[in-house]
């Protein structure tokens, strides 16, 4: 099978084995046939220089309502449901929370990986908890949302590769909504839009639109959305940097001694927008993405990426790291 139209750069690499599993109770039988497998979703945060020896996609794809009382909804969702398409239910039966995630390409599994996140809100906000099938004991696992590690970008699934395969997540929703436009972006949005009350729909619309403006679509031009974390150094190291760089975009990182620096902005400022190598590039319209003009390979991307590290690293101090899993070579 050419992977091609299964990950979001559009590189071409032939994996001999495929698997789909659309009931989760034959995952293990599936595995026994291919032990190794890379669990695929999306393919939207996946960075392939080799081809995996197999892929496994879960099928799963169902909506259940766990319990519900006035104020909340807890609810179970199959980890091969379109991510998109699973925010955009919730919202249509009344549900928020969210919102502010919609369009982010991917599986529902894939969302604990990495904690996805996106105008203010992260995923694990709203984890209850994870189920999994543990390759390396062979058991059912389920973890509280507490077990998951979860941290910017990251999660222990995203430290332990491979190890466990999601098979269901589930999500505390709000029947009430507390709406989270913390994101200055979103209120500008918003009143470009004439929503003066808005609702959790809206915001979904405001983030949708601010999204397909800002981001380049995978279906015209290849690419992985932020191909690098924002990186988060100490608080002294974010006011050196600013005493020198007035314009550096400075956040906070969840602690006092901590900051998060913009990646795009020092990759911008190194002259790296618009830069291509053949087919392997830089998107014009945003610093931090990573495209494919057509034929590129992971390999090219690759390079291409420690070209960009190492002079963030040299004119800046500062060490960037990339955000998608890379098959078939190390960073
Ligand atoms: P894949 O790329 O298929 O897999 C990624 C990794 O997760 C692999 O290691 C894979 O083995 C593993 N994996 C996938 N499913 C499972 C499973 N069921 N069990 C165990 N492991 C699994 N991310 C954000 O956080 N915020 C954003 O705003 C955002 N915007 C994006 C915009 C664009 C245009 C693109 C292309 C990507 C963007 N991303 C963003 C990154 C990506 O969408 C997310 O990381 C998403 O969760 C990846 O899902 P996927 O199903 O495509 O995962
Ligand atoms: N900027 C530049 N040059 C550019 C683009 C941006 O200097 O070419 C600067 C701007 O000053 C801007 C700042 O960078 O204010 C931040 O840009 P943006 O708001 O686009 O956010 P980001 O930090 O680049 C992060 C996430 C995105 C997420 C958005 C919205 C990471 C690595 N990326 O991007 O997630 O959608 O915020 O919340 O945290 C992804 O993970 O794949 C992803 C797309």
């Amino acid at each position: 099978l050419s992977l091609r139209t299964h990950n979001t750069f559009g590189i071409d690499v032939t994996t001999p084995l495929a698997l789909r599993v659309d009931d989760p109770a034959r995952l293990p039988e599936a595995l026994a046939m291919a032990p190794d497998a890379l669990i695929l979703g999306g393919g939207s945060n996946l960075l392939l220089v080799r081809a995996p020896d197999a892929v496994l996609e879960l099928a799963n794809d169902d909506i259940a309502v766990i319990a519900e009382n006035a104020d909340h909804v807890h609810v179970r969702c199959g980890a091969g449901a379109v991510w998109h398409d699973f925010v955009m239910a919730t919202l249509q039966r009344g549900w928020s929370g969210l919102e502010n995630l919609a369009l982010i390409p991917g599986a529902v599994g894939a969302s604990p990986i990495q904690n996805i996140g996106a105008y203010g809100v992260e995923v694990m906000e709203r984890i209850i908890a994870v189920d999994a099938w543990d390759r390396t004991d062979t058991r059912w696992v389920r973890f509280d949302n507490s077990d998951c590690a979860f941290t910017y970008r990251d999660s222990r699934f995203k430290h332990e590769p491979d190890r466990y395969v999601v098979t269901a997540v589930e999500f505390r929703l709000d029947r009430q909504p507390r709406l989270r436009l913390d994101y200055a972006g979103i209120r500008d949005e918003l009143a470009a839009m004439a929503r003066t009350n808005p609702n959790a729909r809206d915001i979904a619309d405001a983030v949708i639109r601010i999204r397909r403006r800002k981001l380049p679509d995978p279906a015209v031009i290849g690419n992985a959305g932020s191909f690098f974390k924002n990186p988060i150094v100490a608080a002294a190291v974010a006011e050196g940097l600013r005493s020198e760089h007035a314009d550096l975009p400075v956040f906070p990182a969840g602690s006092t001694e901590q900051r998060k620096l913009s990646a795009a902005w020092l990759i911008d400022r190194c002259g790296w927008k618009g830069h291509r190598d053949g087919d392997a590039g830089v998107s014009a319209g945003h610093a931090l993405v990573l495209v494919n003009h057509g034929h590129a390979t992971g390999a090219q991307l690759l390079d291409l990426a420690r070209r960009i590290a190492v002079s963030v690293r040299e004119r800046f101090g500062v060490a960037i790291e990339p955000e998608p899993r890379i098959i078939g070579s190390s960073w």
